[in-house]
């Protein structure tokens, strides 16, 4: 394997900090099945307080947060609709149309981000021949176009296409937080016109494990039934979710210096001869590049990124894609940017 000295592949990767496993480490834990959690506990109620919700339940992941989630809105037959790009959709292996037992229906937005008109147009009065329209997903930020932002307004809107039909709303809020630094938006306003939202903790925010779905009392009380149901249902599980509260607590408004540092990769990737940026689509910690100058192909360059100069990124499209996170400094960065630049040159030199 090579030696990997600046890791771009996903803020995933962002590891525990010292003061973050110190604080775990002394955590008070008890039974969270039984309620008797006292860091589980707390961290579901600091979350529904911050999203505006009436309760949360803390999860393994955010794919069992989609899940759940997907499952308590729907019933068989159903129709879940969502973006192309949709994290359910392309990345949870198929576990809607088990788990849920519904149809993903996919649109497709410009950037990930499909239209109250799109919505509206795939409303039908009920009929015994068609499937029930039951729930419309939204991610936020959308990952696959780049950490692209929905704004508000196009949210509610979308979001109010979908109550007027009786449909409910769900938000992968992966990068909730995101959004909410970058757009200056409370992620409460951002959570208030969703029945059902949630937020990874073990992304940006650095927590190593961990996510946590909230929403009604109602709602939360049958995704309790689908944890346990599913083995999502642990013991002293507050020895993980105290660092979820420690990075709820000291990683939020820090996202802003992984913002500043992808766009400022960005910005060094948009003076290299060959890549193409638009820098417009950088809104947060994730960076699209196209090589389409070179005379290489996307998968072959960053094979070799990370094998000549240590630097690897993924490619999850036809495109390059770096994302920036906690343990990524703005002089990783500009090293980055350099070694793009050193292998683009080699590269057009043939
Ligand atoms: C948009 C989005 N949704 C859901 C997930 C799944 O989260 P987890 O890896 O915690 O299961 C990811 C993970 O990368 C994601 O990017």
């Amino acid at each position: 394997m090579p030696d990997i000295r600046i890791d771009l592949y996903s803020d995933t990767l962002s590891l525990p900090t010292p003061e973050m496993r110190r604080f775990a480490c002394f955590a008070p834990v008890g039974d969270e099945q039984k309620g008797e959690d006292p860091s589980v506990n707390e961290l579901q109620e600091m979350v529904a307080e911050m999203l505006g919700k009436e309760d949360a339940v803390f999860l393994p992941s955010g794919t069992m947060c989609n899940q759940i989630g997907l499952a308590v809105h729907c019933r068989p037959g159903d129709v879940i609709l969502l973006d192309r790009t949709a994290h359910p959709l392309i990345a949870e292996s198929g576990g809607t149309a088990i788990l849920a037992a519904a149809t993903a229906y996919p649109i497709d937005g410009p950037n990930g981000m499909f239209t109250p008109e799109q919505v509206r147009a795939l409303m039908f009065p009920p009929s015994r021949y068609r499937p029930t329209m039951r729930v419309v997903s939204i991610e936020q930020t959308v990952n696959a176009p780049g950490g692209r932002i929905w704004p508000l307004e196009q949210l509610r809107d979308v979001c109010g296409v979908a109550h007027e039909w009786g449909l409910g709303t769900h938000m992968d809020g992966a990068r909730l937080f995101n959004a909410s630094v970058a757009s200056g938006i409370d992620v409460a306003d951002y959570a208030a016109t969703l029945d059902s939202v949630w937020i990874d903790l073990s992304k940006g925010l650095g927590a190593p494990v961990g996510a946590v779905l909230a929403g009604s009392r109602e709602f939360i009380e049958e995704a309790w039934q689908w944890k346990q149901r599913i083995g999502g249902a642990m013991r002293q599980a507050g020895i993980i979710a105290a660092a979820g509260i420690h990075a709820l607590r000291h990683h939020v408004t820090r996202l802003a210096e992984d913002h500043e540092n992808a766009r400022r990769l960005a910005l060094q990737v948009a003076e290299i001869p060959g890549l193409e940026i638009d820098l417009a689509s950088v809104e947060t910690n994730i960076v699209r590049f196209e090589i389409s100058g070179l005379d290489i192909s996307h998968t072959e360059f960053a094979r070799r990124l990370e094998e000549e100069e240590g630097v690897r990124v993924s490619t999850p499209g036809t495109f390059l894609r770096a994302v920036t996170y906690l343990d990524i400094s703005e002089s990783d960065v500009d090293e980055a940017a350099a070694a793009i630049r050193r292998l683009a040159r080699r590269t057009r030199s043939g």
